[in-house]
């Protein structure tokens, strides 16, 4: 309803995923307009483009393969202006599930983490090859985890006797170090902060973010290039599902609204219906700009 898309506009998803949303919103267009598909996941990019085109004939369909960071530069190049951004972060179900990507504890599998499986970067590698102090500022800073220096300590010293490959064996050595006190896996938190770290979430959040509130993204804005990428009054909406995420999408909205955009002013939280179908949107937290 907030973003409410209208035939003949364009819409970026920024995180496909399953296609869910895109479906949603494409929807609205009536099949006149354009679906910008963004994923850093190659099977879900496809699935979801598979997705929407079912549901929505007629819409156009174009997909990017990478991250929403770059959805801005491939607007401006097909020379499109989006009028509805849509970045819902994080990671789907089917990922969290799949032991193979290695993100969670839940499941053994290797400690692999990477929302796109052709990055270099895996959480087993990062584990190995940080120092104590940079694995200690991953947990207090994308964690927030209190006990961040005892688990980086542990994690070097466990790992001079041998690598530290899968998610069950790291979770193990955090259980050395926090103990189990509630229904919350000791683990929770550094698995987070090593998924932010290893997939650099919160890098490509700011630079999307900047691009949506920057006044040279906008048409008519009276600057050149290939800035451009956002039609007027387009309205972003971002789901975060931790503070840190939250924190950035509120800040950089509220300094959009000095230059004449609209943020609603409490984040829309899922209802007892969307979380009785899906209970990790507990901790979600839907922020819309409406830019001027
Ligand atoms: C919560 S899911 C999106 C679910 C989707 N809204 C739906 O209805 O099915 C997040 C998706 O975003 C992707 N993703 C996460 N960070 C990304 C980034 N920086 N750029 C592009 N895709 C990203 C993940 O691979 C995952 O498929």
């Amino acid at each position: 309803m907030l973003l409410a898309p209208k035939p003949g506009e364009t819409i970026v998803d920024c995180t496909a995923g399953r296609g869910g949303h895109a479906s949603q919103l494409a929807q609205q267009l009536q099949g006149q307009g354009t679906l910008l598909l963004c994923d850093l996941d190659g099977g879900n990019l496809a699935y979801s483009a598979d997705v929407v085109a079912q549901a929505c004939p007629g819409v156009h369909i174009l997909r990017h393969h990478g991250s929403f960071a770059e959805a801005p530069r491939v607007v401006a190049q097909a020379g499109l202006r989006a009028s509805v951004v849509l970045a819902d972060l994080g990671f789907s179900s089917t990922q969290m599930d799949d032991p193979a990507r290695g993100l969670s504890f839940m499941r053994d599998g290797p400690l692999d983490m990477r929302l796109d499986p052709s990055a270099q970067l895996t959480a087993a590698a990062l584990v190995a090859s940080a120092s104590e102090q940079e694995l200690e500022r991953i947990f207090r800073v994308y964690g927030e985890e209190r006990m961040s220096r005892a688990v980086a300590r542990k994690i070097v010293a466990t790992r001079k006797a041998a690598p530290i490959a899968t998610t069950h064996a790291l979770a193990s050595v955090v259980k050395t170090v926090i103990p189990a006190t509630g229904p919350i896996n000791p683990a929770t938190r550094v698995f987070q902060a090593l998924r932010i770290a290893v997939n650099d979430e919160l890098g490509h959040l700011d630079a999307l973010l900047a691009a949506c509130v920057a006044p040279s993204s906008r048409a008519g804005s009276g600057l050149a290039g290939s800035a451009f990428w956002l039609a007027p009054g387009a309205r972003v909406g971002v789901i975060s599902f931790h503070s840190l995420e939250d924190r950035a999408v509120k800040q950089a909205f509220a300094a959009a609204e000095s230059s004449g955009g609209r943020a609603n002013k409490k984040p829309v939280e899922a209802s007892e219906a969307e979380l009785a179908r899906n209970p990790r949107a507990r901790s979600a937290k839907l922020r819309v700009l409406t830019l001027a």
